[in-house]
């Protein structure tokens, strides 16, 4: 393999090549640059993820930041919207509420996807653009859109990301407080299938046993799945680490809504958490569909024909839908994997059936 460049992180960068390069350009439309692979680890990314590295490694975290940590598809977007109104908004009153999510709390590793498909702000008109506009004058999108709007964001930021821990730097948990959100694999894995289709940045378009191999193989972009989790886990007992099972949140958000209370010293009321409760429940944050827009808004981030077809971001909002989608092979081998990886960390996911009772409170 072709080594590129090494990390402030002390990873090695990889260009994918050769036969692995050939089947995933054919099933992924959206990665124009390529695909890199960071060593060790294994970390695959797209091409566009070197030129926002050691910028992302040597991000100034504050004090007061709270970073919400996920692999993708495990409800970082529910956290979020939970974490900046319980810090903002807890009486649901702040000029800035219902605007998109991601600008609000910005997902600071978004760049190096918009670098494959579509530079930002795509329509100049949109929300998300001038707000960019607002918040960093005279500051270039192409040098990172989300990155520059996470640094100007106002005091106290919440910051979200996908990346693993180990790619930032080691003084993160001892700066900053950091949410990190875990699902049950099988769901996660139905839940970015759908969402690999629907995004225009990635435009996967292979089968679903092939997506299970990329997923089982530590093949889709944020894997390993498995050693993402290891570094989070790992820090569970650290002051500044707060670890939230996705199924829990779903079996009683009021329990989780007062554990971040304390965790992030905000002392709401219970009135005001029960309406943080209303407000970011499955049915009301779908309602107001606006993640990267306003929902009036034209839509640049998703393929617009499976977007009709299949429906958008917000799925199912469950537990257990992987029954309908994985069949007995395909569920048996995410089995042995999770027995192989997740299991002798002491990790457990908790069983689907526990947990068909959503979820949406009114
Ligand atoms: P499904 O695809 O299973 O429906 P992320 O934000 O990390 O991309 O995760 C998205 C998943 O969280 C999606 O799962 C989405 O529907 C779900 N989700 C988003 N908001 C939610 C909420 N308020 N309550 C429950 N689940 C939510």
């Amino acid at each position: 393999m072709n080594v590129i460049m090494a990390l402030l992180s002390g990873h090695e960068v990889n260009i994918l090549e050769g036969e692995e390069e050939k089947d995933q350009k054919e099933n992924w439309k959206g990665y124009t640059n390529g695909l890199v692979r960071l060593h060790p680890g294994r970390w695959l990314f797209p091409g566009s993820y070197t030129k926002f590295a050691n910028k992302l490694y040597e991000f100034r975290f504050k004090s007061n930041d709270v970073i919400v940590m996920t692999w993708p598809k495990c409800g970082t977007t529910w956290m979020q919207e939970i974490v900046w109104t319980m810090r903002n908004s807890p009486d649901l009153n702040h000029p800035r509420l219902g605007s998109p999510i991601n600008t609000r709390v910005p997902f600071i590793d978004t760049d190096m996807f918009l670098e494959c498909s579509l530079l930002p702000p795509a329509d100049p008109e949109s929300s998300t653009a001038k707000h960019f506009q607002r918040l960093c004058p005279g500051k270039d999108p192409a040098d990172g859109f989300f990155f520059q709007l996470t640094e100007a964001q106002p005091e106290p930021r919440t910051i979200k990301t996908h990346l693993p821990i180990s790619l930032f730097a080691p003084s993160l948990l001892d700066t900053a407080k950091v949410i990190y959100v875990v699902r049950n694999p099988k769901d996660v894995l139905v839940s970015y299938y759908h969402h690999v289709q629907l995004f225009i940045a990635m435009s996967y378009v292979g089968t679903l046993d092939k997506f299970v191999e990329y997923f089982l193989n530590d093949d889709l972009v944020y894997s390993p799945f498995w050693l993402h989790i290891k570094e989070a886990w790992e820090q569970k007992d650290h002051s500044n680490l707060h670890f939230v099972f996705y199924e829990d949140m779903l079996r009683d958000i009021k329990n989780e809504l007062k554990k971040l209370n304390k965790f992030l010293d905000t002392n709401l009321s219970d009135e005001q958490l029960e309406k943080v409760h209303h407000y970011t429940s499955f049915n009301e944050m779908k309602k107001r569909d606006n993640v990267f827009n306003e929902a009036h808004e034209s839509n640049d981030f998703m393929n617009s024909n499976y977007l009709e077809t299949n429906g958008g971001f917000y799925r199912k909002g469950k537990s257990g839908s992987w029954k309908t989608k994985l069949n007995e092979d395909q569920s048996q081998k995410v089995d042995e994997w999770i027995e192989k990886h997740l299991t002798p960390l002491g990790i457990t996911f908790k069983e689907a059936e526990e947990m068909e009772i959503n979820v949406t409170t009114s």
